[in-house]
C-alpha cells in the first residue's frame, strides 16, 4: 500500500483544492458526499491505477455512492444484483489484460493491487484456482471493501472532532507545533511516516474507529474440524462464529468506565497493548484488511488542513 502513498497524495490535493475553492466561494458542501468521492478515487488509484473521476467531475460516477446505499455490503446476492459495479470490474480487469498483451501500453503499467494479482493468477493460478473471473470478485468487492469502510472512518472522524471541540483544539495544537517544529511540512501532503509521528492525530483517529467502525457486522468465520472451545462453550466444527467491532470496541473491561466517551487520550496514558489487541476495526487474522494502512491515518494536505 504504500507504495502507492503518491497516488493517494494526487487524490488529497484534489481533494483539498476543491474544499478551498468552495470555502472562497462561500459555498456549502456536503463534506460526507465528498469524503465519499474521495474514498472511490483512491480505491480506482490503489486497486486499477487511475482514478474513476468522482473529484474531477464533482459527481456521483455511475451512481456507484447511491447504489451503495441500498444494497447490504458483504452479502453476495445483493452484491451481484449492483450490475453497474459489476460491469466495472469486468471492464477494469479486461483492460489490463488488453494492456497488458499490447507491448506499447505494457511500459507504462503500474504495479498496483490488480497488476499483483494477475502476478498471482499468472505464477499460480491454476493451482490456487484464481482464475480471471475470480479476480474480477475480487475486484467487484475492493469496489465496496475499500471505499464505502475509508469514508465511514473519515466522516466519524470528522463528527467527533466537529461534536468534541476540546479534542478538536488540542489536535490543533498538535499540529501547529508540529508545523513550528519541522515535523510536518508547511505545504503538500503529509507523508505517512510523519503523520504517524503526530500521537495526538493518530490517537483521535483510532478513537473514532473504536467508536464507530466501518463494519458493523460480525466478521464471521466457520469453526475448523475438531471444534472450538471459547470459555467453557464448545462449538462444533462447521459452525459460523464470528464478533462484531462495535461490541468489542465498547468494552468497559478493557476501555475503562468511559468506554462510551470519544477520548482520545485514553490511547496516550500508560500501556495500551490489551486495549489496541481488542481493537478490530480492520478485522484479524488471515482474512484482516488489506487496505488498512490507507485508512489509518489517511493522509492529506498539512498547510490547506490547518485552514479548513
Ligand atoms: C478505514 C478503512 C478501512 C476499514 C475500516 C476496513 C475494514 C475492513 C474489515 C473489517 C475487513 C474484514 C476483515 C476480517 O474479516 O477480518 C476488511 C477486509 C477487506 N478490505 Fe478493508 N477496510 C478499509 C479500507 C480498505 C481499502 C482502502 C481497501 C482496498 C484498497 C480494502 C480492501 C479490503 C479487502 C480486499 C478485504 C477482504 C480481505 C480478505 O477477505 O482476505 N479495505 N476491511
Amino acid at each position: 500500500m504504500l507504495q502507492s502513498e503518491q497516488y493517494i497524495d494526487l487524490c488529497s490535493s484534489l481533494f483539498m483544492k476543491w474544499m478551498m475553492e468552495y470555502e472562497e466561494a462561500g459555498e456549502t458542501v456536503d463534506l460526507g458526499q465528498w469524503l465519499q468521492m474521495y474514498a472511490f478515487d483512491v480505491v480506482g488509484e490503489l486497486f486499477f491505477g487511475r482514478r474513476f473521476g468522482f473529484m474531477e467531475n464533482r459527481e456521483d460516477y455511475n451512481s456507484y455512492i447511491a447504489r451503495l446505499d441500498i444494497i447490504v455490503p458483504f452479502v453476495a446476492e445483493a452484491l451481484q444484483a449492483n450490475v453497474s459495479v459489476a460491469a466495472a470490474a469486468r471492464a477494469c480487469v479486461e483492460e489490463r489484460q488488453a494492456a497488458m498483451n499490447d507491448p506499447a501500453a505494457t511500459q507504462h503499467l503500474r504495479r498496483d493491487i490488480l497488476q499483483q494479482m494477475f502476478e498471482i493468477h499468472d505464477q499460480k493460478g491454476t493451482k490456487v484456482d484464481f482464475t480471471p473471473k475470480a479476480m474480477m470478485q475480487e475486484c467487484y468487492m475492493a469496489l465496496f471493501a475499500g471505499s464505502d469502510t475509508t469514508a465511514i472512518a473519515m466522516r466519524a472522524m470528522f463528527y467527533y472532532l466537529m461534536t468534541n471541540p476540546a479534542v478538536y483544539a488540542e489536535l490543533m495544537a498538535e499540529l501547529d507545533e508540529s508545523l513550528a517544529t519541522g515535523i510536518i511540512p508547511t505545504s503538500g501532503p503529509i507523508s505517512y511516516a510523519q503523520a504517524i509521528k503526530l500521537p495526538y492525530v493518530c490517537a483521535t483517529i483510532k478513537e473514532a474507529m473504536r467508536l464507530h467502525p466501518s463494519v458493523g457486522l460480525t466478521m464471521p468465520r466457520h469453526v475448523p474440524a475438531g471444534g472450538l472451545r471459547i470459555g467453557d462453550q464448545v462449538i462444533p466444527a462447521g459452525y459460523r462464529v464470528g464478533v462484531n467491532a462495535a461490541v468489542v470496541q465498547y468494552d468497559q473491561s478493557v476501555f475503562g468506565p468511559d468506554s462510551y466517551s470519544f477520548r482520545p487520550r485514553r490511547w496516550l496514558e500508560g500501556d495500551t497493548t490489551h486495549m489496541d489487541r481488542c481493537m478490530i476495526q480492520f478485522g484479524a487474522g488471515t482474512r484482516t484488511c488489506i487496505g488498512k494502512n490507507v485508512g489509518f491515518p489517511f493522509s492529506t494536505d498539512s498547510s490547506k488542513m490547518h485552514q479548513c
